[in-house]
């Protein structure tokens, strides 16, 4: 490990949801491990300057680098408390500008070399899928924690080898399941632990992308994206936002009942699949579970949609324009209910309207649960607390998109 200060850690650390604060977005809903808060209290003394390195300056860094160089708008990262001391990408152009843009002193074409030289604490993995794997065990090998972009592996039997690879080396590996760390979701979340929706029945995740579009990052036939080598093709690129949303809501249950179709309607040759029906039947603890996962690239507008269904009610949201609607009994008895859920759900719409379209004059992005899952990551590696993304649960995804792959469950 390299040079490290320790300091007093402030009280506020800026997080704008204060369901989280509350520890509103920790926690699955039964029986799992993730999303606590560090053990640390205020004003503990705690280790929090680390060295951080990126390996992939592409599309997804630019996040990353917003929340290491401290200009997140979701989160505040007090001084000295990461810094990003290195860059590397296969493209030299591309990792000289990520590395002027954010203010970072060096950048590197090889990550050996990076390694070797800058010594970083925490390498943050940001490369196509396929890489994750030979890069990560670079990495844990040279001494470094490391958060990879999903998914990390493209199989269990990959997982497996590279988490004997972080216990044999005494460092941790994590993995972005950022989605489960959104306020929208974090809402859901409350209204289930509170009892508000009952007990929960069914989980249904929508995802509408015109991912076979030519113009598109994965249309292209003349430069194919790297993710079509992967077992799901596009559709790999989403697979760990539904398991581990899904997972949220459930905790780590088994579904022994699992079904999915895997489609080209497009006929793209192209594309391996471009559209995803599954249907998974757990066992909760309060009773059988539902999970519903649909991908569609043919169905506009761009969605991604979360429902939960409760014994009581249920409640949506959408992650790209986020507005929560609520059908629960409200004061008036059954007579009134559905009325008094239009009022209040068209209150909501209203309002969220207006937020919606702040966002989108701040040019904000679906993005902040991924500043909120990082800022809990570097708390928790600071402190030596639990990772808010464990191994188990990068295990239970990982288990689960295998499980939606395999031949015997295809419709
Ligand atoms: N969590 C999310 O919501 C989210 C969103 C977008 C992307 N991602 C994930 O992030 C990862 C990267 O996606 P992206 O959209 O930024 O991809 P991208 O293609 O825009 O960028 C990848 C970069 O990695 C570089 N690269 C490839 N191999 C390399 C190597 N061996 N060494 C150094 N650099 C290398 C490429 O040159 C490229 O600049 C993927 O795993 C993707 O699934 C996650």
């Amino acid at each position: 490990m390299s040079q490290s200060a320790t300091f007093t850690e402030p009280t506020a650390l800026g997080h704008p949801d204060p369901s989280r604060i509350s520890g509103g977005l920790s926690g699955r809903i039964s029986g799992g491990t993730s999303g606590h808060r560090s053990g640390a209290g205020p004003g503990a003394e705690i280790n929090l300057s680390m060295r951080a390195a990126v390996v992939g300056t592409g599309a997804i860094s630019v996040e990353h680098l917003t929340f290491l160089s401290g200009r997140s708008r979701f989160v505040e990262l007090p001084d000295r408390r990461v810094k990003p001391v290195a860059v590397c990408d296969l493209s030299p152009i591309s990792a000289r500008y990520a590395a002027e843009t954010f203010d970072v002193d060096a950048h590197y074409t090889d990550l050996e070399q990076l390694l070797e030289f800058e010594r970083p604490d925490v390498v943050h993995i940001l490369t196509p899928p396929s890489t994750h794997v030979p890069l990560a065990s670079l990495c844990l090998e040279a001494g470094a924690h490391v958060i990879c972009e999903k998914p990390v592996a493209a199989n269990i039997d990959e997982l497996h080898a590279l988490l004997d690879v972080a216990e044999r080396c005494g460092r941790k590996i994590t993995e972005s399941h950022n989605y489960c760390f959104n306020p929208a979701i974090a809402e859901l979340t409350q209204m289930l632990t509170d009892g508000t929706l009952g007990s929960l029945r069914e989980v249904e995740i929508r995802i509408a992308l015109p991912v076979t579009d030519p113009d598109g990052r994965f249309g292209d036939a003349n430069l194919p994206h790297p993710i079509h080598s992967m077992p799901a093709g596009v559709i790999h690129d989403f697979t760990t936002h539904f398991a581990s949303l899904l997972l949220h809501f459930t905790g780590n249950i088994r579904f022994p009942r699992v079904t999915a179709a895997w489609s080209n309607h497009s006929a793209d040759p192209l594309f391996r699949y471009d559209n995803l029906d599954a249907l998974m039947i757990g066992n909760g603890a309060d009773g059988p579970v539902h999970g519903r996962f649909r991908f569609e690239a043919g169905a506009g507008p761009d969605t991604f949609t979360v429902r939960v269904y409760g014994s009581r009610g249920w409640a949506e949201t959408d992650l790209f324009q986020p507005n929560t609607r609520v059908v629960m009994p409200r004061v008036g008895g059954s007579q009134l209910s559905p009325i008094a859920n239009h009022v209040a759900n068209g209150a909501g719409l209203i309002r969220n309207g207006m937020a919606n379209l702040g966002r989108k004059v701040m040019q904000r992005t679906p993005y902040e649960g991924l500043h909120l899952f990082l800022d809990d990551t570097y708390r928790a590696l600071a402190t030596g607390d639990e990772l808010p993304v464990t191994a188990d649960d990068m295990r239970a995804v990982c288990s689960l998109i295998d499980q939606l792959l395999e031949e015997k469950t295809r419709l």
